[in-house]
């Protein structure tokens, strides 16, 4: 069933555990995702980017996950990544996305506190959840760019007024985490999560969740991380799947069954996710 990502991530937030958050661009990924949560008896957060929306269509792409959730007999939210135009996060509440992302990130604080509480102001009524962004997380993901040394972290003092001022449903933190796929080892601040946990009662966010251990997802899980986002390991699973394929049948031209790998594929690293955020039987 669709579900609003407050639903889901109150849930999360009560019982301490983390609801993955997925990107999708088509009908295969979101198929993959949904079968995931079925067979995980897990709920799921599907997401599209700005550049998903343009790729798919707006319509599109909303009619195939809203239509899935729908069927689907665990909790499913449409969820808005990182929206930073103003217009296209209107469209979304206007077309059945049940959560949006307002990522003011690029903002001076203030400006993204007064943006982000006007979203809030509109989503609310409708139903719809808001996450924001507070700090700025590194890396590529889709038209967010922010080099290495542009990142900042979250303050945790800012953190608190922040979700004083706006009302947002949750909050994306930067505590060392970044998007794509990481050079080094990520090292992460799990006291800023312990300390921003400490000021503010509702679910936050890690995002550029690609590549990080076990453990230390775990771990930020136990201080009170509710949503995970991923990804690059999506995409990376498509990739080689695809490349696996072209390489052992070079003569096969049935798009479906090309396709098929690549479907399992992300389906596995979804079911993955879901057992080591602890949402795996908590539909
Ligand atoms: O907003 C989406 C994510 O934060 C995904 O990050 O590509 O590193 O998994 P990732
Ligand atoms: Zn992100």
């Amino acid at each position: 069933m669709l579900v609003s990502g407050r639903e889901i991530l109150q849930k999360a937030h009560k019982e301490g555990y983390a609801v993955g958050a997925f990107n999708t661009n088509n009908l295969e990924s979101t198929k993959a995702m949904i079968q995931a949560a079925e067979e995980e008896r897990s709920p799921i957060i599907i997401q599209t980017s700005q550049s998903a929306i343009s790729y798919a269509g707006l319509e599109e792409i909303s009619m195939i996950v809203r239509l899935l959730a729908e069927k689907a007999s665990i909790p499913v939210a449409l969820h808005l990544d990182h929206g930073t135009d103003w217009d296209v996060v209107m469209q979304c509440l206007r077309h059945g996305w049940t959560s949006v992302m307002f990522d003011g990130s690029k903002y001076a604080f203030d400006e993204n506190i007064a943006i982000t509480k006007q979203i809030v102001d509109i989503a609310h009524p409708m139903g719809v959840s808001v996450e924001a962004e507070l700090g700025k997380i590194g890396g590529v993901e889709d038209h967010i760019v922010v080099d290495e040394k542009d990142a900042t972290m979250t303050d945790p003092a800012e953190a608190e007024e922040f979700v004083k001022k706006t009302g947002v449903d949750y909050l994306a933190i930067a505590i060392g985490t970044a998007h794509g796929v990481y050079k080094g080892v990520p090292k992460l601040d799990f006291e800023r999560i312990d300390e921003i946990k400490k000021r503010i009662q509702i679910p936050v966010v890690l995002h550029g969740a690609s590549g990080i251990s076990i453990e230390d997802i775990q771990k930020a899980v136990s201080l009170g991380v509710n949503k995970i986002n991923i990804d690059t390991e999506l995409r990376q699973a498509f990739q080689e799947a695809t490349h696996k394929v072209v390489k052992e049948t070079p003569d096969l031209y049935d798009p479906r069954k090309m396709l098929a790998p690549t479907t399992e594929a992300m389906k596995a690293i979804v079911k993955g996710k879901m057992r080591a955020f602890g949402s795996s039987g908590r539909a």
